[in-house]
């Protein structure tokens, strides 16, 4: 007989591979944090659909010129923060870092000037910029934003106002005050930013490279730097409300006027010029405010009248004014704020399956109770009648069902009543109605039946 010889098995080196995880800055919104999702994006819809803003949605992707243009060059957003590509047809695009200019660019587009106007349109999605990550700072995050455009009237900024003070109250924040602001039209700003640098080239000794470099980019956002030490120096700058033409002052005025009609809390702050050129007249700012500190914190949301903007983007001459609230921050403060957002979603019947003809058929039955709208949970891949019973009673059901073998071969269910514990046998074909019929009685416990 041949000999025979083991043959060793080759060992295969298997190297672990690394575990891939998520972009910096992007985050998974898991299960969990749904409730505070769909908590604060009801009371969007709610007041969205109260103030008739008619939804929009555009796409992910634009044209680089888009937001270059919108934008301005010289911005953070444009100059540093976009995620920008060459496509495989040589297409400049970005991941759109705000919603304004796409909205903007589909009204005009779209040929929305023919609509009644203003036209109200409100979104809300993920937008991204490459920000450097830290807290309330993503590269991916969500806004819902509202914009009126096609109208100019300072009536108009005050209800863009009033519509996300609305929000933020009805959402429960009610430490957050509106700093607002004018920028006048672009000639107010451009005879205010020489005087702007003259002030700041005679104090330029006190400023760093970076703020040096930032007085010779985009002078204005030296005003909202946040550098403890520039503070004396902002504080004593020149203001733009002393370089506003008489329209935009009469304008700021009314807005006001209107805002203290509807009792909206509002900080004057002339140092709000925003990160974004687009903007005319009035800007403002959602804060988190500390009374008793006189302190800001987050801010929540933020917008402005942007009138040149179609303009700059190849349109008409037509005015707009928008506001975005930016949702993780708003639900980090609902979380901080610990505001209640979970909404009792009340089972009122556990079905329960034991053997293989029952869990075939339990899914049919499941369904059915589904359309007759009947609030009812099940635990199909659980086989034992204990378990299930105890998937019952967490879920606090008034009713379980039981399908076992006998009742499956006979068309017929298990009704028990959870507190009572009493049984009963009901026919398959009646059980949607003698369900609601048990639902409706009042509940007896068991000691009222003593
Ligand atoms: P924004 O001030 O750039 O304005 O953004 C509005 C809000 O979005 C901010 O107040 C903040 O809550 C949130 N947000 C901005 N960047 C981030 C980030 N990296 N991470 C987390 N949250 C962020 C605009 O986007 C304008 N388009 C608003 C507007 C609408 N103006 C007129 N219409």
């Amino acid at each position: 007989m041949p000999k025979q010889t083991m043959t060793k098995k080759p060992k295969i080196k298997t190297r672990k591979k690394t575990l891939i995880t998520h972009v910096p800055g992007m985050h998974d919104i898991l299960p969990k944090e749904f409730e505070y999702w769909d908590y604060c994006y009801s009371i969007v819809q709610k007041y969205a659909d109260i103030y008739n803003f008619l939804k929009i949605e555009t796409p992910v992707l634009e044209k680089t010129d888009l937001f270059s243009r919108a934008i301005g060059k010289e911005t953070d957003i444009v100059k540093k923060e976009m995620f920008s590509f060459v496509d495989q047809g040589k297409e400049k695009l970005t991941l759109r870092p705000e919603w304004t200019a796409s909205v903007m660019r589909a009204y005009i587009e779209n040929g929305l000037s023919s609509l009644a106007q203003p036209v109200k349109l409100y979104s809300s999605g993920p937008l991204f910029r490459r920000e450097r990550p830290q807290a309330g700072r993503f590269r991916q995050f969500h806004q819902t934003n509202f914009e009126i455009i096609g109208n100019a009237d300072p009536v108009i900024d005050a209800e863009v106002i009033f519509v996300a003070w609305n929000i933020l109250k009805k959402i429960g924040l009610e430490n957050v005050v509106v700093k607002i602001n004018s920028i006048g039209t672009p000639e107010n700003r451009k005879e205010y930013i020489d005087v702007l640098i003259d002030y700041f080239n005679s104090k330029k000794h006190l400023l760093s490279a970076e703020q040096k470099a930032r007085l010779k980019r985009n002078p204005l956002r030296l005003l909202d730097s946040k550098d403890e030490k520039l503070k004396g120096l902002i504080a004593d700058a020149p203001q733009i409300i002393d370089y506003l033409d008489a329209e935009s002052n009469e304008h700021f005025k009314n807005v006001l006027e209107y805002l203290d009609e509807v009792e909206v809390t509002y900080h004057l702050d002339h140092t709000l010029v925003r990160g974004l050129d687009y903007y005319t007249r009035t800007t403002y700012e959602f804060v988190t405010f500390n009374d008793t500190k006189n302190e800001y914190s987050k801010a929540l949301a933020g917008g402005g009248r942007y009138d040149g903007l179609s303009e700059e983007l190849g349109g008409k001459e037509i005015p707009g004014i928008g506001v975005a609230l930016g949702m993780e921050r708003i639900i980090d403060e609902v979380k901080e704020n610990k505001i209640p957002v979970k909404r009792s979603k009340k089972t009122d019947v556990f079905l329960i399956q034991l053997g293989e003809l029952a869990k075939k058929k339990s899914l049919k039955i499941f369904n059915d109770l589904i359309e007759a709208k009947i609030s009812v949970q099940e635990s199909f891949h659980r086989d034992s009648i204990k378990s299930q019973l105890k998937q019952a009673d967490k879920h606090n059901v008034r009713l379980s069902l039981i399908l076992g073998q006998k009742e499956a071969l006979e068309d017929t269910i298990i009704v028990r009543d959870m507190i009572s514990g009493i049984q009963e046998i009901v026919p398959l074909k009646n059980l949607a109605d003698e369900l609601k019929k048990r639902l409706k009685k009042p509940v007896v416990t068991k000691k009222e039946d003593k």
